[in-house]
Parts: structure tokens; C-alpha cells; sequence
């Protein structure tokens, strides 16, 4: 039996606290389109809060994501094969690994790759006590910049990089393809990706997913805010900013933004901050994809698409694509 490993490797450079990001928080408050980075959501209360989003009746994309893989398992397993090492982009509590291991054939390694320390040490623990048969070697790393995998004790016949949850799509298109070529790169020639895209479709259906009737997605946009005046020493306030979550048809994409609702300076990090009435901070961008955009994205960085599931509505997909050898 191999003996399971849960030992964190640290694989780039990652800025400790939000502390050593005050720069980069900073210019992006003093340029004219105002924006914060999507990756600022994620403290503990954001991670919470976006649980309760992925189990909000309007949000169908992680439920769609969960049926989609549940009903094409099968498939998905012929076709990555054996002894595959699964290497998890961004694996945060990695609730979903567990289905997929469970239904693969004798894979060898789980690499789960995130920037949380707590998340990782805590999921490779758990997961280690449940598989004990499997190699698991958390990396903690930025996975938007190359970064070097563990060595395995045991070989895989080839890797797997898993990234589901439509995050590719909280990427701008030209950062999405250098991600999939960060991804190309991990996988290596002759491995395979299986990825989660959320599909274009009538925008009623994707507004309600961001603009949910129990206030979960405006309380975790806010957050951020929170967030900013606990570690950065701002001072917002956060009655005096607003939710929107507008869908650009055009873009094809939902932008997440906070609008201020009056005149107001805010201080952060030592900077004063001038806001407009109805002036907003884009926080975020969900793209949404055809099945033909994403296939193009992917065949840009090198990748072959082999398969899309999908669910009968069309809503998500969730899509294999392999590395030329
Ligand atoms: C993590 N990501 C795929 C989510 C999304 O749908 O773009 C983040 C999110 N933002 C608001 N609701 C969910």
C-alpha cells in the first residue's frame, strides 16, 4: 500500500497577506475605471459566502456542473484512462475531487493547487485519512503562473489537470488562453484537461444567477469592502456602496460591480479615493462561452477539444480537451 502524503509543497511566490497587495489594490482605485480583483473575494467569510452562492435556486451552475459529471462519469473515465495523477487548479475545499477519484480507474496522485494554505492542509488531511491507497501532494501556488509539480512515488500514465466550476471564466479572454496554456504546460504532452464552462444562453436566466433574491451575491460582492477596511486600513462604507451585476451582451459576460452611492472619498492604505455619485469598482467578470468560442480559445493554446457534456438545457458544459504528445 503507498503510504499517503500530505505534505505542502510551496511551488512560486505568493504574497502572504492582502498587506503585501495594497499597491496593486491601490491602482486599480486610481485609474479610471475603478476595479478590484476577483481573487481579493476569497478570505474566510467570501469563501463562505460563496458556498451559500453555489447553493442559492438561482446560481445553476455548480448544480448543473454536479448532474453533468455525475451523468457522463463513465465516459469521462474511458477516455482519461488509468492510472491518471489528477492535478486540481484552484481545488479550494475540493468537494467535487471525491466524484471524480471514485469513478476513475486506479488513479495514482492528487495534486491540488491553491493559493489557501488552511484550505489545502485541511483537504489533503481528509482526503488522506479516506484514500489511503493515494498519493496527495498539495501545492501552494499562485496556478496563473507556471509552477513545478511534485514528484510522484508512483508514475502516472498521464496527468489530468481538473478545473471545474466555470473559473476559466472569471478570466479576461487572453488571460483565460495564458491560463490554459499554464494548464497545457502542467499536463504535459499526452495529458488531458476536464474543465467546467458556463454556456451562453438567455441572459434573464444569467442575471438572476448574479443578482439572487436573498442578497447572497451582494453581500459577498461587498465583502470585499469588508475586507479592505480590516486588512488594508480603508475606511468604506459599506451603506454607501451598492450590488450590480450587469450582463454584457456584447462581451458575453456578467460584470460584478459596486456602485457608489453618493460623492464620497474613501482612505486606504493611506490614499484618498474620490468616488462620484453612481460611480462603481468592477469587481468581477463571469464570461460566458458557445461551444465554438471555447473551442477556439482552446485549440489558441494548443489544446485539442475531445468531448463537451453538457446538460439538456445547454446551461454549462463540462469539457475534455487533450495536450498533442
Ligand atoms: C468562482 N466563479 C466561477 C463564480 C462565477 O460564477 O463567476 C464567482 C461568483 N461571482 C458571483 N457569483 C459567483
Amino acid at each position: 500500500m503507498t503510504q499517503a502524503r500530505a505534505a505542502l509543497v510551496r511551488a512560486n511566490e505568493i504574497a502572504p497577506s492582502l498587506e503585501d497587495d495594497a499597491e496593486d489594490v491601490v491602482a486599480g482605485l486610481t485609474v479610471p475605471q475603478k476595479r478590484i480583483a476577483p481573487k481579493y473575494f476569497y478570505d474566510e467569510a467570501g469563501s463562505q459566502l460563496f458556498d451559500e452562492i453555489c447553493e442559492l435556486p438561482e446560481y445553476y451552475l455548480t448544480r448543473t456542473e454536479r448532474s453533468i459529471m455525475e451523468r457522463n462519469l463513465d465516459e469521462m473515465a474511458a477516455l482519461i484512462g488509468p492510472r491518471a495523477a489528477v492535478i486540481e487548479f484552484g481545488s479550494g475545499s475540493s468537494r467535487k475531487i471525491r466524484q471524480l477519484l471514485d469513478n476513475l480507474d486506479g488513479p495514482v496522485a492528487y495534486v491540488p493547487v491553491d493559493i489557501s494554505e488552511a484550505y489545502l492542509t485541511d483537504m489533503a488531511t481528509a482526503l488522506a485519512r479516506d484514500y489511503p491507497d493515494l498519493q496527495i501532494l498539495p501545492v501552494f501556488a499562485d496556478f496563473t503562473r507556471p509552477f513545478d509539480l511534485p514528484s510522484y512515488t508512483v508514475s502516472p500514465s498521464r496527468n489530468l489537470v481538473f478545473f471545474p466550476g466555470s473559473t476559466i471564466g472569471n478570466f479576461e479572454r487572453a488571460q483565460a488562453q495564458s491560463l490554459l496554456e499554464v494548464m497545457r504546460h502542467e499536463a504535459g504532452p499526452g495529458g488531458g484537461l476536464l474543465i467546467g464552462v458556463d454556456l451562453k444562453k438567455d441572459p434573464a436566466i444569467v442575471r438572476a444567477a448574479y443578482n439572487d433574491s436573498a442578497g447572497v451575491t451582494a453581500a459577498f460582492n461587498l465583502n470585499v469592502l469588508r475586507r479592505l477596511n480590516a486588512e488594508l486600513d480603508a475606511d468604506f462604507d459599506l451603506d454607501g456602496f451598492g450590488h450590480e451585476a450587469v450582463y454584457d451582451a456584447l462581451e458575453g459576460r456578467i460584470e460584478m460591480r459596486l456602485t457608489s452611492l453618493r460623492k464620497q472619498r474613501v482612505s486606504i492604505a493611506g490614499h484618498g479615493v474620490d468616488f462620484l455619485a453612481d460611480e462603481h469598482i468592477v469587481t468581477e467578470y463571469s464570461h460566458k462561452y458557445s461551444q465554438d468560442e471555447f473551442a477556439q480559445l482552446a485549440t489558441a493554446a494548443g489544446l485539442e477539444p475531445v468531448r463537451a457534456w453538457r446538460d439538456e438545457r445547454a446551461l454549462f458544459s463540462v469539457q475534455y480537451l487533450t495536450v498533442p504528445s
